[in-house]
């Protein structure tokens, strides 16, 4: 079966939710009730009266967000709740995963019980996620995924996804570094780069190390070591800490998001150590992911930061596209792709080349 037929299926059938009441909201039925029962001093209300409170038809949406572990993070869950609104006709039942895929898994499992109309998953890595995408498949469940994706045998027991080209993004900062240094006269030996990498697994990591791993090869740079961050200013500054304490020649930082370049950033400052561009007087060059984080965005102004490749977490009206167009009984596509930048206060690169296709940089400087 298609997700399409799936979906059909699904909304040709006479179910009645089970879904939990919803918190906070006072109808005029109910406040007319509590009136009546305080003027009248009788009993309970009725069945019907009860039932008039949760009986409003909203399309329920269960959405596993992995974590909170970024400023990115938190973005992104405020632009899906931004969509999936009463207002909108949609109830939003929210779980947070704590980075850990185990409570995703109980989270969706939780979702299909509750009868939920659809799933919307960022999954924290990318594999394990068959058994449970069947059960909701066997539901009749629509899965929409966001942000990350997942590595399954059948990519059917998803309906969609909304996010960004990760590995493009990999392969824009290592442009952006190498047109920098083509410009700098900086000799591709000169370069002795760390990559302080996003939690293992995930497709953010993936394809961020990958951009990174194959320039490396390509153009001769020196990649001391990829070690882990999780995506957080605390092992970000970490793991830095360590890297400091095993090499002296470190002179590019990649850090594969901008939680993590602040973290960094910190450990260097706490070593007396310079950040920016200027590696011939001994700087270290800092380059980050996401442009959501607005120390990250100041650092970046001041040169702290010499790139930041945007990661666009305003995910929630594309995605509400996406249910929009299930619920018509439509097919929306099944990749839809984030619109991203690039930016750097350093107005020597223009713009970045990869793959053939050029990509402008946006400048952005301390007024
Ligand atoms: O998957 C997107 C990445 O996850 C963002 O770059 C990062 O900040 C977040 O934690």
């Amino acid at each position: 079966m298609t997700f399409t037929e799936v979906y059909t299926d699904r909304k040709n059938r006479s179910r009645q939710a089970k879904r939990p009441p919803r918190r906070g909201t006072f109808t005029a039925a109910g406040f007319l009730c509590a009136l009546l029962l305080a003027l009248t001093g009788l009993g309970g209300c009725g069945k019907e009266e009860e039932e008039a409170e949760t009986d409003t038809d909203y399309t329920v949406v269960g959405f596993s967000q992995l974590g909170a572990e970024s400023d990115w993070r938190s973005s992104n869950t405020e632009s899906i709740q931004s969509v999936f609104t009463e207002e909108n006709g949609y109830e939003l039942i929210y779980e947070n995963g704590q980075q850990k895929q185990s409570n995703q898994i109980t989270a969706i499992r939780t979702f299909i019980q509750q009868e939920v109309d659809y799933i919307v998953l960022a999954p924290v890595t990318e594999v394990g996620w068959d058994t449970v995408l069947q059960e909701a498949r066997d539901a009749r469940i629509p899965v929409i995924l966001i942000d990350r994706r997942v590595d399954t045998g059948d990519s059917t027991l998803y309906t969609a996804w909304v996010g960004s080209n990760f590995y493009l993004e990999g392969c824009k900062a290592a442009a952006w570094l190498q047109s920098f240094t083509e410009k700098a006269g900086i000799a591709a030996e000169d370069l002795h780069i760390v990559n302080i990498q996003g939690t293992i697994g995930a497709t953010a990591q993936i394809g961020r190390t990958r951009g990174l791993r194959e320039a490396c090869e390509r153009n001769g740079w020196d990649l001391l070591e990829e070690i882990s961050g999780d995506f957080t200013q605390t092992k970000g500054k970490e793991v830095m800490e360590s890297l400091l304490r095993k090499y002296d020649n470190i002179n590019v930082v990649y850090c594969e998001n901008d939680n993590e370049a602040l973290g960094a950033i910190e450990a260097l400052e706490a070593a007396g150590l310079a950040v920016g561009s200027d590696l011939a007087a001994g700087e270290i060059m800092v380059i980050s992911f996401d442009g959501i984080n607005q120390a990250a965005v100041e650092y970046l102004k001041k040169g702290k930061i010499s790139c930041i490749v945007e990661c666009n977490p305003l995910q929630g009206p594309k995605l509400l596209e996406v249910i929009e167009q299930l619920k018509k009984g439509e097919t929306p596509p099944r990749y839809s792709y984030m619109e991203e930048k690039i930016f750097s206060a350093n107005r020597s690169v223009l713009d970045v080349e990869v793959d053939g296709n050029k990509y402008p940089v946006t400048f952005m400087w301390e007024e």
